[in-house]
């Protein structure tokens, strides 16, 4: 006990998904340590880091989170497909799905309306967000999300 009361510690798995290149370690590299690498090198295997956040009314949560290599998909765009379905069936009940749209600060070079985005993670039961690990845009707050999601 930390003497605080009501207190509450929680800790959190968290897989990061996604094609090759999308940006899942800039992500997780911005939310732990604050950085952004322009030559971020592609994930062989898996890497693991963890960072714990307080919340407002004193709950700290502790991420563990798993930043996976998007190489390794044989069909990258059916998994994307297929995922959240497969989630919801085989993974845990207070399962939260986050649909993160990262590169937000290419303005230029938007691939997919935000509608679209919107309307896939309401779909599939996720909640949506458009992030930059360059500029820090949305970082915690997409964190931040999944932690309120599951107090
Ligand atoms: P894999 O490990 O192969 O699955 O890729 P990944 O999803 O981890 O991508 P990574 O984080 O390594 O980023 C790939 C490239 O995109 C790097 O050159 C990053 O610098 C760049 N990048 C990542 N996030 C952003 C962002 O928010 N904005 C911009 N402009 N570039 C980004
Ligand atoms: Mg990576």
């Amino acid at each position: 006990s930390n003497g605080v009361p009501d207190a509450k510690n929680l800790r959190v798995k968290l897989v990061l998904l996604g094609d090759s290149g999308v940006g899942k370690s800039c992500i997780v590299l911005r939310f732990v340590r604050g950085q952004f690498d322009p030559t971020s090198k592609v994930t062989i295997g898996a890497s693991f880091l963890s960072q714990t956040i307080a919340l407002q009314d004193s709950t700290t949560v502790k991420f563990e989170i798993w930043d996976t290599a998007g190489q390794e998909r044989s069909c990258p765009c059916q998994q994307r497909l297929e995922l959240p379905l497969e989630l919801q069936k085989h993974g845990s009940p207070d399962i939260v799905l986050a649909l993160v749209g990262n590169k937000a600060d290419l303005h230029e070079n938007r691939e997919v309306p935000v509608q679209d985005g919107m309307d896939y993670a309401e779909k599939n039961g996720m909640f949506f967000i458009e992030t930059s690990a360059k500029t820090a845009d949305n970082i915690n707050q997409l964190f931040e999300e999944i932690a309120k999601r599951l107090l």
